[in-house]
């Protein structure tokens, strides 16, 4: 694709990535679990909030810049954690990544990626984020947070809400593996994928580049829900916090906080940022969008954390309302996978770009010039 500018907006994106990305990995990143609802909850009551429009404010010097957890960044967004990157596109991760530092944002390293921590580290200057899961294996997850913290990781993410799998139907149906499956049905989709099989057939990464090696019972694994269910630790909770913060020496951050109490909870480990989260709508479905969720965490704890938001977002004025309800960021999942898809490193470079200039035009129609200004103001009651 040699020239993006023609791709407008993540809906562009989307279509594109379709085309590119082997069935079985554009599903997976799509899909949510069971029947969906949670997913298209995250989409509807976005949308349902209306900003509101102010008309006659000098908006000429505008800055869409602030911090995240310290770290100055152009636009108030960070990329989440993605299991699988490097299947939707050869060396998924480090293209990612850099894309983000080229835009001054962070990204966040899923532990289920494809290219390692030490992959990535190897390529890139500036510090990335590593999201963990806690296995059942703690020597196992301690060695995850020491390989983390030696290639200077900035930020660990812990992720809360996946300690059983939410099933999605459609990778079920799929067949969806890792390494792919070459069954002769995926193999036909896959060859009409011409720069997928460049990417990722040809490449050398095909599985779980931070696990590979290192845990048992992966070969044997006939899904990731298999895997999941007989590696990762059901019996998580907060004490499992305060042990992750004694062994991890940097930055904190709890993914996947919907409901106040819990919320309270996490302010108490001292973790530095909490995500309100309902995993993309990937996981208990039937919960509420995370918009919906947002306002009351951010009454009842959003003076005592950073607040961090993820869930739908798919534009710069659905940033601008997450701001407004009280989030001081964003994460993205899916905008940036379906750019990666597209397009490569240049795709995800430019989702971020189309969701900065959409928050820098909409930030200027409601009469704001700074982030700082963005408040529960800003939207239309
Ligand atoms: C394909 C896919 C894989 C994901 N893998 C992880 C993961 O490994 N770890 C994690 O904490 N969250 C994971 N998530 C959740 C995202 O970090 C994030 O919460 C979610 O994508 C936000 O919703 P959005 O995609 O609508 O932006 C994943 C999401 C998707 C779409």
């Amino acid at each position: 694709m040699s020239d993006l500018r023609s791709l407008t907006c993540i809906e562009d994106l989307r279509k594109l990535a379709q085309r590119r990305v082997p069935r079985a990995f554009f599903d997976y990143a799509e899909a949510g679990s069971y029947a969906e609802e949670t997913l298209r909850a995250n989409r509807n009551d976005m949308e349902a909030i209306n900003l509101r429009q102010r008309v006659l404010v000098d908006v000429s010097a505008r800055d869409t810049a602030t911090t995240i957890l310290g770290e100055k960044v152009s636009v108030p967004i960070a990329l989440g954690p993605v299991a699988m990157t490097g299947l939707e596109r050869g060396d998924g991760e480090i293209l990612a990544c850099r894309a983000a530092h080229a835009a001054g944002i962070p990204f966040t390293m899923s532990t289920l990626s494809i290219c390692s921590i030490e992959d990535v580290a190897a390529v890139v200057k500036n510090p990335f984020w590593f999201q963990l899961y806690v296995m059942k294996d703690r020597g196992f997850v301690r060695s995850l947070i020491e390989r983390a913290a030696a290639a200077k990781c900035s930020a660990l993410v812990l992720t809360v809400d996946l300690q059983v799998l939410g099933q999605r139907h459609i990778d079920i149906k799929n067949g969806l593996s890792v390494p792919p499956s070459l069954k002769i049905k995926n193999l036909i989709n896959m060859v009409s994928k011409p720069r997928w099989v460049a990417g990722v057939l040809m490449g050398k990464r095909w599985t779980f580049g931070n696990l590979d090696g290192h845990v048992k019972g992966m070969a044997g694994a006939r899904s990731l829900a298999q895997w999941v269910g007989t590696q990762f630790d059901a019996t998580l909770n907060w004490k499992d916090v305060e042990w992750v913060k004694s062994i991890w020496p940097g930055k904190l951050v709890i993914k996947g906080i919907l409901d106040p109490n819990d919320a309270e909870l996490a302010v108490k480990t001292g973790a530095d940022a909490l995500v309100v989260s309902n995993h993309g709508g990937r996981q208990l479905d039937g919960a509420p969008s995370s918009i919906s969720a947002l306002p009351k965490i951010a009454d009842a704890v959003g003076s005592e954390i950073e607040l961090m938001f993820d869930g739908g977002v798919r534009s710069g004025q659905d940033v601008l309302r997450a701001l407004a309800l009280g989030a001081r960021s964003c994460l993205i999942g899916r905008s940036y996978i379906f750019g990666l898809g597209a397009a490569g490193e240049a795709g995800v470079k430019r989702a971020i770009e189309i969701i900065r200039s959409e928050l820098d035009v909409s930030m200027a129609l409601t009469g704001l010039r700074t982030i700082q200004e963005i408040t529960r103001d800003a939207l239309a009651h």
